[in-house]
């Protein structure tokens, strides 16, 4: 595995643990956070194969990015009330900006789909889609922890 793959399969994984640290109490931040939850827990699902953590598994591969498709058509919606909460990580520009946030969310929402979860290499190929789609999006719109 390349030293880029590991670095980025280690990124999943810290990024799922940070998952569950905020914890807002308005339900639709809530509910933006969970959906953001579960992309991050599938991500380190396959990112954990990927790494050779956990053994290659289809099935699971592919329940993971059906997951990650399903959840990333779901981002606008989501976060389109504008709703906010002291424990949110988002910045106001994402309403500001809003055809582009939804872009974003389309980009993860195409990178997943694309991946090819039938071999490990395609599941390795496909990570760095599908993390260059998380990180395009929270280095725009996310207030760093
Ligand atoms: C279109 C933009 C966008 C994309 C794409 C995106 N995120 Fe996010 N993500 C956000 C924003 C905005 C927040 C902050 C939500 C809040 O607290 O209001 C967030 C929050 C999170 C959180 C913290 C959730 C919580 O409980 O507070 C995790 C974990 C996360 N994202 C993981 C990921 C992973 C992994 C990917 C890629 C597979 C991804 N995100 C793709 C915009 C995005």
């Amino acid at each position: 595995m390349k030293l880029s793959t590991k670095v980025l399969v280690l990124g999943f994984t810290m990024m799922a643990g940070v998952a569950i640290a905020a914890e807002a109490t308005d339900p639709t931040v809530k509910a933006r956070q969970e959906l953001m939850d579960t992309i991050a827990m599938n991500t380190g699902i396959l990112g954990k194969m990927a790494g050779g953590e956990n053994p290659f598994d289809a099935a699971a591969a592919e329940g993971a990015k059906a997951a990650i498709v399903a959840a990333s058509a779901e981002i606008a919606a989501k976060f389109e009330p504008q709703a906010s909460d002291p424990k949110s990580t988002s910045k106001e520009d994402i309403w500001a900006n809003w055809d582009d946030f939804v872009k974003k969310g389309d980009a993860l929402n195409a990178a997943a789909a694309a991946m090819d979860t039938t071999t490990l290499e395609g599941v390795q190929a496909g990570m760095g889609g599908v993390g260059g789609a998380c990180k395009d999006c929270h280095t725009t719109y996310r207030i760093p922890s």
